[in-house]
C-alpha cells in the first residue's frame, strides 16, 4: 500500500494500485452511493478487476465504513 498526502494534507491510502483507487474513493462510494459490497462498488468504479490483490482490503474498508456509518446514525 502506498500512502500519500493530497493538496489538503489529507492522508490517502491507495488500495487498488492497478486502478489508482484510494480508501477515500471507496468510503465515498459506500456513504454516497450505497455500495455494500465489491459488486456494488464496481458499478461506480473499476476496482479489483485486474490482479485482484486489493479484493480483501476493499471488502474490509466497505464493512468498516458501513459499521462506522451505522454507529453514528441518529436513532429515532
Ligand atoms: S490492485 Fe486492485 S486489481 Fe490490482
Amino acid at each position: 500500500m502506498r500512502v500519500h498526502f493530497n493538496y489538503f494534507q489529507e492522508l490517502l491510502m491507495y488500495v487498488c494500485l492497478c486502478n489508482a483507487i484510494t480508501d477515500k474513493d471507496i468510503k465515498q462510494a459506500v456513504t454516497e452511493q450505497g455500495a455494500g459490497n465489491i459488486r456494488d462498488l464496481r458499478n461506480h468504479m473499476s476496482i479489483a478487476n485486474q490482479c485482484g490483490k486489493c479484493t480483501q482490503i476493499t471488502q474490509q474498508i466497505i464493512d468498516s465504513t458501513i459499521l462506522d456509518e451505522s454507529l453514528f446514525k441518529e436513532v429515532c
